[in-house]
């Protein structure tokens, strides 16, 4: 592909009809990409599980040998091609065995597939008129999302990723707390959220997001295994009751960020009840499980939560981003999101114009890539996935507990493993890894030390993959000086 920078044809003039000629170009335009997008995707592939080049680590010298400067006059196609390939082969692929940084990785292709058609009649996802058969894909996994979370009469949403899906659920234990506070804001009631010192950050910086304040949020003490403390829970509860403070809603957090710990959602259920409270089950990472009757019982109990986060983009594997809300009543969603809007919804029943239970107006078609992956594996696909991704944690952490230089901090809950490198600080290793370009590996503290967090969330990893992670760590040990843990 020649890479020649060339101006391209000068634009139809906007005072005239396009003309013949005109339309053709465009077509012709069209075709070219449709031609080059496979080739491209193809050879991004084919080199995923190359180190990154030297000095790629450095934003700097990144963006020195990358051409990103934008201009006054546009480009022909095969140069915005070139710069294109030049970009995406500078940028980190999450299917490659050299990340294992965050809590998403693997590709389900036909999630890709699906993700990338999606955008061709690139509707959006607010009324039935507009996008027409997406909405009726969305609904249908709706419904068998909620089924498998044993919410049968769950209504949901789709959410631009769990951290705002976190962010309704509080939105609607909100306003059931404070029924006022949607029209006339919070009149100075006292309300608490509940979630564990473990628990994801979205939690208190949605607080702050909705006018409950940060300072709302209590961070309960785990237990050895990185649950949620009942009886620390139970205290602040009453504690809370007794200065006049009123529990809004309990955060039971399934699957945490570091750990991969489920808190005990059941005995977390009897306390809201008990309390008035608002349940809300954080599976952002780990409620996949649901498809996994092996590992069902780790999330026991997400069957009486309000509402349940559930990001199909980390553990299934799915094109961020998809994350979804399940509510387990109807109407709820629509309380507290709803507005007229005459310009937008005018036509069918509200039931097929999602609009009305969005938190946002204009929303990507996030339900096709998984409706395709569903259809692909079907409900025993994900559970072999999921199976997988525990079998891989287990045979990492049975690995690391082989090698005097490591130590495993714990059995893995699920398919996070952390452990250390002795005499290593885990910051230190980390950074040399990315520096060198050779892995993507993120730490994190459990029980007041830095650990290495290894995430087995791509079950296409091999055994052979897993010992070069642990080779590269190994290397990263000879090279980072003697220090931490
Ligand atoms: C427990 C938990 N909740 C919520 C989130 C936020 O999800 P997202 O990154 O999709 O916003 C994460 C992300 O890692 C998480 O681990």
């Amino acid at each position: 592909m020649t890479t020649v920078d060339r101006r391209p044809d000068p634009p139809e003039s906007p005072s005239e009809a396009p003309s013949e000629a005109g339309r053709e170009r465009r077509a012709r335009e069209l075709e070219e990409w449709l031609a080059a997008v496979p080739a491209l995707a193809r050879e991004l592939v084919a080199q995923e599980n190359a180190p990154a080049e030297a000095g790629d680590g450095d934003p700097v010298r990144l963006e020195s040998r990358l051409e990103l400067r934008l201009g006054a006059d546009g480009l022909a196609t095969p140069a915005v091609l070139a710069r294109l390939r030049s970009a995406l082969a500078a940028t980190p692929s999450s299917s490659s065995w050299r990340f294992v940084n965050q809590l998403f990785g693997g590709r389900e292709p036909a999630g890709m597939a699906a993700e990338m058609l999606a955008v061709v009649p690139n509707v959006s996802m607010y009324t039935f008129k507009a996008a027409g058969a997406q909405i009726l894909v969305e609904r249908e996994l709706l419904r068998h999302m909620a089924r498998h979370a044993g919410l049968a009469d769950a209504e949901g949403c789709f959410t631009p990723g769990g951290s705002i899906a976190n962010l309704v659920a509080l939105l609607l234990a909100r306003n059931v707390a404070s029924p006022e506070s949607r029209d006339r804001g919070l009149g100075g009631e006292r309300l608490a959220i509940y979630t564990s010192a473990e628990g994801h950050y979205s939690i208190p910086k949605n607080a702050g997001i909705l006018g409950l304040g940060r300072d709302s949020v209590r961070r309960v003490p785990t237990d050895d295994v990185g649950r949620m403390d009942v009886g620390a829970l139970a205290q602040k509860l009453a504690e809370d009751r007794a200065r006049g403070v009123r529990p809004a809603l309990i955060n039971a957090t399934a699957g945490t960020t570091v750990r991969g710990a489920f808190d005990p959602i059941r005995a977390l259920a009897a306390l809201a009840r008990e309390y008035g409270a608002w349940l809300h089950v954080d599976g952002a990472l780990g409620g996949s499980v649901v498809l996994c009757p092996a590992r069902r019982e780790l999330i026991d109990g997400v069957e009486l939560a309000d509402t349940f986060t559930w990001n199909p983009h980390k553990m299934m594997g799915v094109p961020l981003q998809c994350s979804v809300l399940l509510v387990a009543r109807r109407g709820e969603l629509t309380r507290s999101l709803d507005e007229t809007a005459e310009y937008l919804f005018q036509s069918h029943e509200d039931d097929v114009n999602p609009g009305h239970r969005s938190i946002q107006c204009g929303r990507r078609n996030d339900a096709l890539k998984l409706w395709a992956a569903w259809l692909r594996l079907g409900d025993r696909g994900w559970d072999e996935r999921i199976q997988r991704q525990f079998a891989l944690a287990r045979l990492a952490a049975a690995k690391i507990a082989a090698d005097p230089a490591l130590e495993l901090i714990e059995p893995p809950p699920s398919i996070n493993v952390c452990f250390a490198v002795r005499g290593r600080d885990s910051a230190a290793l980390c950074d040399w890894l990315d520096r060198e370009g050779r892995l993507k590996i993120g730490y994190g503290t459990v029980a007041g030390r830095r650990v290495l967090r290894l995430v087995c969330v791509n079950p296409d990893l091999e055994e052979s993959d897993l010992d070069a992670i642990l080779d590269e760590i190994r290397a990263a040990a000879s090279a980072v000086p003697a220090g931490g843990d």
